[in-house]
């Protein structure tokens, strides 16, 4: 919409007649300097052509005002006017005008000028707006942090507790102690959903367990491990993810524990009592060909008490100890658990206050949907996950540093777009093909993502920092931005058009977790429909690695995604299947 600022009536009756045959460009007119203000801000319209001599305010002092308006500072403005002399142009333009029409014009350039300033004005909100949520969002980090750094410290004050914890336990409750403690160190809430559930494992010796999570629909099944099931696979192999949700009611073990948060011990959930509200459903272990017997179930709680989750231990297997055949959980796994269970807890309440930083952030690119984009992140994650457990298996890392370097993967990989935010939303959010410009721009999220980590001083910025930067570099050097030196990132403009011109990397120079990324997010784009494209099946994306490996891809990296396929399959099952 345009709005016309001009005391003549015939210069309104002209552009009128100039403008007509353009249906899209709506004209509103009016006659003098404040109703002209009035109407920009009511109206906020995508140009304001404004004329000079006018009585009462003149024409310059009104550019100055609406410049001096916060909500009209941006608005483009166009001053048309009967004088073409240069030093009234230049006057005009010193204030703020974005440029200077001499009346009348001829109406193809009048057109023109309107389209393209009206076209200005909208990159520069979408700009504005992207730059906006960004830094809103680091704001909450911060505030975040502070929240986080008070859970770290309500986890070691438990530590201190444990002093005074009763003589015959003592021994085991400081060895789950320790364990507990290394929860602190992971910060994404996989990881620690991992650990915890590997470490409860090992100090009950249980075979297989799982976590779950209350969310508004029900209780949903989030991690699960089954070294029986486990065993069975051939290496690069991996146990799919389950997508599990049952009711949050005492019909079942685990929503009973969510509902009454009290932990449960079970000898045999085959043998349970049929009076008891919840029983066993049989379905999930015929569907994953295992059997469940005994059971130690306990709720994780958030901060305030409310129970946010269920950890799961099945099976015992009494290694190293005499006792029932088949083995049971004891009262002293009972008394171990509960308080590691606290621990826990805390660990899952402040990698999800991480999480959820993460997911925050990353919703300010505002990408066509908003859930999907959230989706999208955390398949690429667990895709990445998944490739770097085997690549360090095949390379012999050792596992505490295995743990680690997953940990900052996980994170540095849900953020490797996130230079999009910086992208406008017209080519963001643009329903078809790009062009060679608009293309060559969105290429500059890479960089501009880098930017955000720049001053890099934690391995996980750093990780962010490689993944964000690097996740469009080929093998064979042929990807962007390429060999760009860290230190020049902090002074990369925000509106870059183009990414600068860098020498190719390619190969091993490029970071692993890069080479991760680059294949885990073109195989999720692929396997995703686009507005543009449909998704590619299994098959063609198989086709696709195979004929990029050593030109796209880092061949070896190809196979472990052609063997982990079908566990790729499984993380879009369980994290949504359409759209971006
Ligand atoms: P994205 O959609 O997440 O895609 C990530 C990468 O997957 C792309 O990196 C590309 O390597 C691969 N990819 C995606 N779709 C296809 C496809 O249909 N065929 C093939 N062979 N590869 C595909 P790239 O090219 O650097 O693009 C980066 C980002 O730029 C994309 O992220 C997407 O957001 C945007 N983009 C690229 N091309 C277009 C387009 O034509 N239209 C729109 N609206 N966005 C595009
Ligand atoms: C539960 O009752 O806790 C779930 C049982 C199952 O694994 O099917
Ligand atoms: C490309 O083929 O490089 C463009 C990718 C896309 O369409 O997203
Ligand atoms: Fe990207
Ligand atoms: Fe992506």
């Amino acid at each position: 919409m345009v709005l016309l600022v001009d005391d003549q009536p015939i210069v309104e009756a002209a552009l009128r007649r100039l403008l007509a045959p353009y249906e899209d460009l709506e004209l509103i007119a009016v006659r003098d300097a404040g109703a002209g203000f009035e109407a920009a801000l009511a109206r906020r319209p995508d140009v304001i052509l404004q004329d000079l001599n006018m009585p009462g305010v003149e024409g310059m002092e009104q550019i100055r005002r609406i410049r001096a308006h916060e909500d009209l500072a941006d608005t483009p403005l166009v001053v048309l006017s009967a004088d073409a002399d240069a030093q009234t142009k230049e006057q005009c333009f010193g204030l703020g005008a974005n440029d200077y029409i001499v009346k009348l014009p001829d109406a193809l350039e009048l057109v023109a000028r309107i389209r393209y300033h009206a076209r200005m004005g909208r990159a520069q909100r979408d700009r504005d707006r992207a730059m906006r949520s960004l830094a809103h969002s680091q704001a909450e980090l911060v505030r975040r942090n502070a929240e986080v750094d008070a859970a770290n410290r309500r986890l070691s004050a438990m530590n201190d507790l444990l002093g005074q914890e009763s003589q015959e336990q003592r021994e085991r409750i400081a060895e789950v102690a320790a364990l507990g403690t290394k929860l602190g160190s992971a910060q994404d809430l996989g990881e620690v959903m991992d650990q915890a559930l590997r470490l409860a494992r090992s100090f009950t010796d249980a075979d297989a367990g799982s976590i779950w999570m209350v969310q508004p629909e029900g209780l949903r099944l989030v991690y699960t491990q089954n070294d029986t099931l486990e065993s069975r696979l051939s290496p690069g192999e991996r146990l799919p993810l389950a997508d599990v949700l049952i009711p949050r009611d005492s019909a079942s073990i685990a929503g009973h524990v969510a509902v009454t948060g009290r932990p449960l011990r079970i000898d045999d959930v085959h043998a349970l009592d049929p009076s008891l509200p919840y029983h066993f459903r049989g379905d999930f272990d015929r569907k994953i060909g295992y059997t469940t017997r005994s059971m130690l179930v306990f709720p994780l709680r958030d901060a305030r008490d409310c129970v946010v989750g269920v950890l799961q231990l099945i099976n015992a297997r009494g290694r190293g100890r005499a006792g029932a055949s088949p083995p049971v959980f004891t009262a002293s796994d009972e008394a171990a658990v509960e308080l590691f269970a606290g621990m826990a807890s805390l660990a899952v309440e402040r990698a999800k206050l991480v999480r959820g930083v993460i997911m925050r952030t990353i919703a300010t690119a505002e990408m066509r949907d908003p859930t999907e984009t959230g989706a999208h992140v955390q398949r690429v994650a667990e895709c990445a996950v998944a490739m770097y457990d085997r690549w360090a298996a095949i390379h012999g890392v050792d596992p505490t540093e295995r743990q680690r370097r997953r940990d900052e993967l996980r994170i540095a990989a849900m953020l490797h777009d996130v230079g999009k935010v910086a992208i406008p939303d017209s080519i963001l959010k643009k329903p078809g093909k790009l062009d060679d410009a608009e293309y060559r721009r969105m290429q500059t999220h890479s960089l501009l993502g880098g930017r955000l980590f720049a001053s890099a001083t934690t391995p996980y910025d750093e990780a962010a920092r490689d993944v964000a930067v690097h996740h469009h570099e080929k093998w064979d050097g042929s990807g962007y931005p390429g060999r760009v030196p860290a230190d020049s990132l902090e002074d990369l403009p925000s509106e870059m058009v183009a990414n600068p011109e860098a020498p190719p990397m390619r190969g091993e120079e490029i970071p692993l977790f890069a080479r991760i990324v680059a294949v885990a997010d073109v195989y999720d784009a692929l396997t995703s429909r686009r507005a543009y494209k449909e998704a590619w099946s299994p098959e063609q994306v198989a086709e696709l690695l195979r004929k990029e490996s050593g030109r796209h891809f880092d061949p070896e990296l190809v196979n472990i995604a052609l063997e982990l396929q079908p566990y790729f399959q499984s993380v879009r099952a369980r994290f949504g299947s359409d759209g971006h």
